[in-house]
């Protein structure tokens, strides 16, 4: 038993982001970190992923699979041809498999508003289980991410239920944002090629004339997680399960909710190569340094005993920007602080942080691009980090800013709650400021608390260790994942018995009729 145990696993990761390749937020930070971290420990891991135009362009050596290319797919009433080429994922056994198909993928953004949004990432799910095919790869796990990946595990149980490769291959669901479900016309199911199985596909979004890919996946894959435990509790519930708290509370003893953890060797400040000056808790005075050069960078004068908040974000209602623009100009008006902005997104979040720049230029600066040494810089470089989201199933910033002694200002929610403890100024316990309500007032008085902390420079300093000596890593999240896999795994025949060969395309005569759904 003990062997089965530590068998490698074969896990196939798809995503629609992976660092550091393709990247519009943590989602990608995650994929790239487990996939590191599941392959140091020994099993085979596959992410396979989409090769967009920065890709494609972005220098970066990859090489075609011979048996893999000009792959006909049937999708949307026409026939595509995409093909397959690996990419070695940086410090890592584990190989990204970039799935070409210029008509697709090779456009501006990750994400677009194109009518062919829904193909683009049916086309990635099934090209997962055509690149197991073509290298004969049998994989245990399929695990997918967020919605461009929901339909894998119903094509699992149609499309590709017949070929014997895929017998023991279990799905995962993760969600890391419920917010985003990848909802589309139902005139678009045929195209899917899942015409003859739309009864498994939820009834009452086909009456509603639409299809959920994220709920799909939800119903179909053998387990759910999430990207917190908070979160896991609260996407079962009517406000943060936006829609899907019936479908989840039906399946409530599949879901797991497994906190995300950090990569340690890109975001440490001792060994950071994207900060001006490195540092430990041992010795902090790199961080003033870090800070001194931020200011100079946005040309503001640094002052060591004025505070700094940063802000590193996308600008999208999740994130609770809102309440900010309650609270922020009577604060500026009255403290001495800077706040420093990176962030892109909506545009009324853009204007009010350019508004607010012009408004306090010796105050506040903002950055409206996409910056990842910036970001690194602006996570050494302030004294505070703030997330006011109004849900954050994860959020990988505040643990990124406790690793960098840039103490967090969150609220109680989804993996914030899970990740920050508040500070206690007589126990001197604690890692960052919390506030519970998503109210103005709340955020308001917690700010003003932290304002009042950074008074006291000792305790301060006190307050920076307890969250730089908190461990984020993927050695212990990871773990959680590997338990999670193994416990999904069919009891295996043994070793030594030879799989049965297949063919690629299943012939109509021999296509089972899939499994009920759950
Ligand atoms: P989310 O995935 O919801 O955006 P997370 O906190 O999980 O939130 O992850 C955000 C990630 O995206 C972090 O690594 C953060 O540094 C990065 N990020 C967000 N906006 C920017 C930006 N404008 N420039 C550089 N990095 C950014
Ligand atoms: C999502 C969430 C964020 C989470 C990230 C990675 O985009 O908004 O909270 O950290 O995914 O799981």
């Amino acid at each position: 038993m003990g062997g089965l145990m530590n068998q490698a696993l074969k896990i196939c990761l798809v995503s629609s982001e992976c660092t550091p390749f393709a990247k519009t937020g943590g989602l990608a930070d995650v994929v790239a970190a487990l996939g590191r971290f599941l392959s140091k420990r020994g099993n085979d891991v596959r992410i396979v992923m989409p090769m967009y135009s920065r890709i494609k362009n972005g220098g970066h050596e990859f090489y075609p699979v011979p048996d893999a290319q000009d792959i006909p797919i049937r999708l949307g009433g026409r026939t595509y041809w995409f093909s397959l080429s690996t990419l070695q994922l940086p410090r890592s056994s584990a190989k990204i498999w970039l799935v070409r198909c210029p008509e697709l993928y090779e456009r501006e953004g990750i994400y677009t508003q194109d009518a062919d949004e829904h193909l683009r990432f049916a086309l990635l799910s099934r090209a997962a289980f055509l690149m197991c095919q073509h290298t004969q790869w049998s994989p245990d796990i399929m695990h997918c991410n967020d919605w461009h990946t929901g339909l894998i595990p119903i094509y699992l149980r149609t499309h590709y239920g017949w070929d014997k490769l895929f017998e023991n291959t279990r799905t995962v669901m993760t969600i890391h944002n419920i917010g985003y479900q990848g909802t589309f016309s139902a005139e678009t199911v045929s195209g899917l090629g899942l015409d003859s199985d739309r009864y498994l596909l939820w009834q009452e979004d086909l009456n509603e004339n639409r299809i959920n890919y994220l709920k799909t996946g939800l119903v179909y894959a053998n387990a759910i997680t999430t990207v917190s435990r908070t979160y896991a509790q609260e996407i079962q519930g009517d406000e943060l399960g936006m829609g899907l708290a019936g479908v989840l509370r039906q399946r409530s003893d599949s879901i797991t909710g497994i906190v995300n953890g950090v990569d340690y060797e890109d975001w440490n400040p001792r060994d950071d190569v994207l900060i001006p000056h490195g540092y430990t808790i041992k010795d902090m005075s790199g961080k003033a340094l870090c800070k001194e050069a931020l200011m100079k960078r946005f040309g503001m004068s640094y002052e060591p005993a004025t505070p700094v908040f940063g802000i590193v974000s996308r600008l999208t209602f999740q994130k609770g920007f809102e309440l900010l623009a309650e609270i922020l100009t009577v604060l500026l008006q009255r403290e001495n602080m800077r706040v420093v902005v990176l962030g892109s997104g909506e545009e009324k979040y853009e204007s009010y942080f350019t508004w607010l720049q012009n408004t306090f230029p010796h105050k506040v600066a903002y950055d409206r691009g996409y910056k990842e040494d910036l970001s690194h810089h602006i996570e050494a470089g302030a004294d505070m980090f703030l997330m006011p989201s109004r849900y954050e199933p994860c959020g990988i910033n505040q643990m990124y800013s406790l690793k960098y002694g840039t103490v967090p200002i969150v609220r109680r929610t989804g993996g914030l709650a899970d990740t920050v403890e508040q500070w206690d100024p007589q126990s001197r316990t604690g890692t960052g400021f919390l506030f519970g309500e998503f109210s103005a007032d709340a955020l308001m008085n917690t700010m003003r608390f932290a304002l009042d902390c950074w008074k006291d420079q000792e305790a301060w300093k006190v307050l920076q260790r307890n969250g730089m000596e908190k461990d984020f890593s993927w050695e212990r999240q990871g773990e959680e994942y590997i338990a999670l896999y193994r416990r999904l795994l069919p009891p295996r025949a043994p070793l030594t018995t030879p799989r049965a060969t297949v063919t690629l395309t299943p012939p109509a005569t021999v296509r089972k009729a899939p499994a009920k759904g759950v």
